[in-house]
């Protein structure tokens, strides 16, 4: 779990190689801070000159160009080593060697920001990373949806209640969830505000990440306190058991637990790289490798709506360094799939590029294959992994937005069956969950009934897998990948004996 070294604690000043070489503070013209790129040529701007969709019309142009300058002013949030240290990461799970654990909420939002909030989805990939690791006996990529997943894309932009229409919500990022015309409007202060939030964030994830909550010594005190004495939460507690006593076997061996593999943990940061004026603002040219990483997050994704691949979103991730994603849904051609690739990964650097697939269990059985032999016959390497939510939507007979978590758990029996059947990788998953005991998805073995949806239906957006749900998808997966382990060693055996 925590055997991985370390990204350290942010410095407080910025190292010189991410400083920007240059920092633009006179007033200019949105447009033409694409300028410095000629045509074909990337630039952080470049994007500006291509079909943006999901980015609304601010009203205050002026004040949005304020906002951005002073993003720009402002110190990275992230820091292009821990980004490469992230990609080679990837870059073994491509190959079968390590398992992503990328999660968190759907959207993060201004009100329920608290120390608590994080702390608990922390606690939870904690313990799923361990169930994962002992179940694949590879290194688990914790990888938060966490400090900047904040802008949301949407399928309709208007919304409309009882007769009203209003424009969508967007994010907090963007704007207010209240439905009424002030709240809906683009406010620019609010990219300020993300950015805060998402540096107190980092800053408490580093703290719990590196000043002993990880210490893998304290593995079965992880369990959340609602868990205890639940079917999950007792299997949990007596796996840690088992965690604890081989530490104590490797201790009575010669090895200290007190060293900083044992006692800190990895854990990375990501969201969609949805609002550009946000993203190409905390855009920095790193001097050491001349190379551009946006610092807002060590990666970042391209949702399902704005993966065109003439589109602004394509256009600004094919040019910044970060380890990258793209949703996948059954939509998307298998060469058009290959195109993307090309294009957001034309050196083929292995963890450069994660394709995380969202199509529905049947879908999937159809679709996937295809799409793993396209990209297998142009030579790509990719980290393939399931995002098992965002197929799965249904409206509950209430009318809230539900997923089942037996939904769910097809999705990802058909992944891992496909990858098996492909000779491919299964190498993670990407889930909308919180260390809090919500009920928003129904099912699981503490059972969530749509009478029970409004009891405690707090999320952004989507709706989100609880603890206990997520901590029982954690322990399904992790009986895939011992099997799978098993497998490979058992015709290992094979071909030795034979
Ligand atoms: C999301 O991850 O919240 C999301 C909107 O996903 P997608 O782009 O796959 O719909
Ligand atoms: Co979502």
């Amino acid at each position: 779990m925590a055997s991985l070294p370390i990204a350290p604690p942010a410095p407080a000043i910025a190292p010189r190689s991410l400083v920007p070489r240059t920092r633009p503070r006179r007033r200019c013209p949105t447009t033409a801070r694409a300028a410095t790129a000629g045509p074909g040529e990337w630039a952080p701007g470049s994007w500006r000159a291509r079909p943006a969709r999901q980015i609304p019309e601010y009203p205050d142009q002026a004040a949005l160009e304020g906002a951005e300058r002073s993003l720009e002013a402002f110190p990275p949030l992230v820091f292009a080593g821990e980004a490469r240290k992230l990609e080679e990461r990837l870059g073994e799970a491509a190959m079968g060697r390590a398992f992503l654990l990328q999660g968190g909420d759907c959207a993060e939002s201004f009100k329920d920001f608290g120390a608590n909030n994080i702390r608990d989805t922390f606690r939870l990939m904690l313990q799923m990373a361990v169930v994962l690791t002992f179940g694949g006996q590879m290194p688990t990529i914790k990888v938060g949806r966490m400090a900047g997943q904040f802008a949301k894309p949407r399928s309709n932009p208007t919304e409309t209640r009882d007769g009203v229409t209003l424009p969508s919500y967007r994010g907090d990022i963007i704007n207010g969830d209240a439905f009424d015309e002030k709240s809906r409007v683009p406010d620019p202060e609010r990219l300020i505000q993300a950015y805060g939030q998402s540096a107190s964030t980092l800053n408490l994830l580093r703290g719990f990440a590196h000043g002993g909550f990880a210490d893998l010594q304290r593995v079965t005190q992880w369990n959340l306190d609602f868990l205890r004495h639940s079917t999950q939460g007792d299997r949990y507690l007596e796996l840690s058991q088992r965690v604890q006593d081989a530490i104590g076997f490797m201790a009575a061996a010669g090895m200290t637990p007190q060293h900083p593999i044992m006692t800190t943990a990895e854990l990375w940061t990501s969201h969609e790289c949805l609002h550009l004026p946000y993203e190409q603002a905390l855009t920095r040219e790193d001097s050491i490798t001349g190379m551009y990483y946006d610092c807002s997050a060590h990666m970042l994704w391209v949702g399902e709506r704005t993966r065109q691949l003439d589109g602004a979103h394509v256009e600004f991730l094919r040019g910044i360094s970060n380890p990258l994603g793209v949703k996948v849904s059954d939509k998307l051609d298998p060469s058009e799939l290959v195109k993307l690739c090309e294009i957001l990964n034309p050196h083929n650097k292995p963890g450069r590029l994660t394709l995380i697939t969202r199509m529905g269990a049947e879908n999937m059985r159809v679709k996937l294959p295809h799409m793993i032999r396209a990209v297998r016959q142009a030579g790509m390497i990719v980290t393939w992994v399931s995002d098992p939510m965002h197929g799965n939507t249904i409206s509950a007979p209430c009318g809230l937005k539900t997923r089942s978590f037996d939904a769910i758990r097809a999705e990802l029996r058909a992944f891992f069956d496909v990858h098996e059947q492909e000779g491919s990788y299964p190498g993670g998953v990407h889930l909308e969950m919180t260390g809090q005991n919500v009920t928003e998805c129904i099912g699981g073995s503490k059972a969530v009934t749509f009478d029970d949806l409004s009891d405690c239906y707090h999320t952004q957006c989507d709706p989100r897998l609880n603890a206990s749900q997520s901590l029982e998808l954690a322990f399904a997966i992790a009986d895939r990948l011992r099997n799978k382990r098993n497998r490979a060693w058992n015709n290992w055996i094979s071909r030795v004996v034979a």
